[in-house]
């Protein structure tokens, strides 16, 4: 698909960034007749379509039935200044159900999560595949306070629940030749509106596809998350089972997931298949390494405030988790690896 490229924005680091990418944005899917790929995480915002997302109401923008989860809590992080309930439900990317941020939790409330199916197969000596109750009790929970960085420049804090998926991987027992693992969403058209109809899905080709090293995946930060604020997941976010790399842009999460796979090559991913030149296959969060069309240096924390409230802050190399993730790529070109 043909991706139109911009000439970047003199603009860099300031508060005015924001509407300078929402403009060159609107200004693309204009140009191209539909929300193609050249616009995807760069989603059309409409103010009207957000209004409840920025009257700061209680979390009651999603109908569907959550559960309390037993976790144990986050004491690491408290410090962190979380992103209200409210917006984390209803500010999202799931292009499955819309490419409008308001969209998936609009369209998704209906969505079925249970029975569900995961399987874990692949390059390893004891495949399993999990029920839905599996995902929630096979192992002890924890909280997780982590920091998303979205590639299109806007970031949250949010109070995840889940599991490390190295717990998960050391269950099957990958063998030698598992260099990579190949997430796959739910691919259910009729339940998925995105995903049939080319205008709501942004025209990207589905199922939704990602991938990880195997160090990435084994790594303690990766997280498979049931929950967020204590309850299990809203299909918006990913229910009943998506995946969380803190350090990554936010499109290596991916939602709704049924296949994880152990695999010997770099699996094709989704948006990095669509523009390999925007999307990498690492996509570790970099400051350093702009986005062809917008800058990379900063971005706007969704805090209480509004769409424009003045809360642009410095973005931090892998997304401030350095320290923990940096060495998997010590002798890496990051700019020749985005
Ligand atoms: N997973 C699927 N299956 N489909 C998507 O469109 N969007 C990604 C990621 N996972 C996406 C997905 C993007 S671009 C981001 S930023 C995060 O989900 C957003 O997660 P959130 O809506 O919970 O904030």
């Amino acid at each position: 698909m043909l991706i139109k490229t911009p000439p970047k924005s003199a603009l860099k680091t300031s508060d005015i960034t924001d509407e300078s990418v929402y403009i060159q944005r609107r200004q693309l899917i204009k140009s191209m007749g539909f929300l193609g790929a050249g616009a995807l995480l760069g989603s059309v915002i409409s103010k009207t379509a957000n209004a409840g997302f920025f009257d700061n109401k209680d979390a009651d923008a999603s109908s569907f039935k959550t559960t309390p989860l037993k976790f144990t809590a986050d004491k690491d992080n408290v410090s962190l200044i979380k992103t209200p309930e409210q917006k984390v439900i209803s500010h999202n990317n799931f292009y499955e159900f819309g490419a409008q941020k308001n969209q998936p939790a609009e369209l998704s409330q209906n969505f079925k999560v249970n029975p569900w199916q995961l399987s874990i197969s692949g390059e390893c000596d004891n495949p399993i595949t999990l029920d839905y109750d599996d995902l929630t009790t096979m192992f002890a929970l924890e909280e997780r306070i982590y920091r998303l960085r979205c590639v299109e420049a806007w970031s949250m804090v949010v109070p995840w629940i889940g599991f490390s998926l190295a717990d998960l991987l050391k269950k099957v027992a990958p063998n030698s030749s598992a260099k990579y693992v190949l997430f796959e969403t739910l691919h259910d058209p009729e339940q998925m509106p995105g995903q049939s109809d080319r205008r709501l899905g942004g025209g990207i080709a589905y199922p939704y596809i990602e991938g990880l090293r195997i160090d990435e995946a084994m790594n303690p930060l990766t997280l498979m998350s049931v929950g967020l604020y204590g309850k299990t997941l809203p299909p918006q976010n990913g229910a009943p089972i998506r995946l969380v790399v803190p350090w990554k842009y936010g499109f290596k999460s991916i939602k709704s997931i049924v296949s994880i796979k152990l695999v010997r090559e770099k699996p094709q991913t989704t948006w990095n298949k669509l523009a390999a030149n925007e999307y990498g296959f690492y996509a570790n969060v970099n400051p350093a390494h702009d986005h062809p069309r917008w800058s990379q240096a900063s971005e706007r924390r969704i805090t209480s405030g509004g769409l424009f409230a003045r809360n642009r802050i410095e973005t931090l190399p892998f997304n401030g988790y350095g320290e923990q993730v940096a060495h998997m790529y010590k002798d890496m070109d990051l700019t020749k690896y985005y």
